[in-house]
């Protein structure tokens, strides 16, 4: 970065720099969230909060709007500070950790850079081959050179996916990013993210409403009800997941707790 004219705007939409380059075979992270608070005047939105997720876990979290799972994303990325509590990534505060990246429900493609420029935001020229395979991978390799206008909304999620791998995070943060997709375009997404954590192996947190698309590609599912993690669901189905009975009877069962919250 430090060698690179990157504009205000840009930097926040990069969220992260990344000074360190990383090996190809980099792996997702352990995160560790002790006795997290956060809250904003007086409103509490998370309490003495405790979770550990694995390195390389694929986790969703579900929960009614406003509950606190923006908010908890956010402090994991180091948006923003929490009133109390810790948060270590691979045994270090968060702020230490830069191979973080966030997918929001909207893309935040810049206009004024074409697609391949968004994917290498922040890099230098030499780099460019890189966002090329990124974009590749995702399936937009022919729109490369387009404007963000030119691209219809999955494929401009595609590339804001890339846009966050491009750096081989270690965690990546995936806040609704398929919320605005249609049906099949989201079921397409779906088994992209996958792959791709498949491949790259770093530490998946999803926020998502759909039950059913935490199911699909979470090891575990916690719901968060009034600041606590009120339940947590095992997903012990093989991958590629099938909608079979066992699927349908797990997502009934979160679908079921998410009501009664
Ligand atoms: N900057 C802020 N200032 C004050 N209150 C805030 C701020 N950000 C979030 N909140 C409050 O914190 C609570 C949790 O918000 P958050 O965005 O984390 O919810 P969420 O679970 O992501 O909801 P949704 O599913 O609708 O996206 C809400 O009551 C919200 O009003
Ligand atoms: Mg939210």
């Amino acid at each position: 970065m430090s060698n690179l004219s990157v504009t205000h705007l840009e930097q926040q939409v990069l969220t992260r720099s990344s000074p360190v380059a990383h090996t190809p075979d980099a792996k997702g992270i352990e995160i560790q969230i002790k006795k997290l608070h956060k809250y904003y005047g007086q409103v509490t939105v998370l309490e003495n909060l405790d979770l550990d997720i694995r390195a390389g876990e694929f986790l969703a979290i579900v929960g009614r709007s406003g509950c606190g799972k923006s908010t908890l994303l956010r402090l994991i990325a180091d948006l923003e500070q929490s009133s109390s509590g810790q948060i270590y990534l691979n045994g270090q505060n968060a702020s230490h950790e830069p191979d973080v990246r966030v997918m929001f429900q909207d893309p935040r493609l810049l206009p004024w850079r074409s697609v391949v420029d968004n994917v290498n935001l922040g890099r230098s020229k030499a780099e460019k081959v890189q966002a090329f395979t990124l974009l590749e991978k995702v399936g937009l390799k022919e729109k490369s050179q387009l404007w963000p206008t030119q691209l219809s909304g999955g494929q401009r999620q595609r590339a804001a996916l890339a846009r966050a791998l491009l750096h081989r995070p270690k965690v990546l943060l995936l806040d609704e990013p398929l919320g605005a997709l249609d049906a099949l375009t989201r079921l397409d997404m779906q088994q992209l993210i996958e792959n791709l954590w498949l491949d790259q192996g770093f530490t998946a947190i999803l926020v998502t409403h759909d039950v059913s698309e935490a199911v699909q590609l979470a090891d575990r599912i916690i719901l968060l009800n009034r600041g606590e993690i009120e339940s947590q669901f095992a997903v012990n189905l093989p991958r590629p997941r099938q909608k079979n009975t066992a699927f349908t009877q797990l997502e009934q069962r979160v679908l079921n707790a998410v009501l009664a919250t």
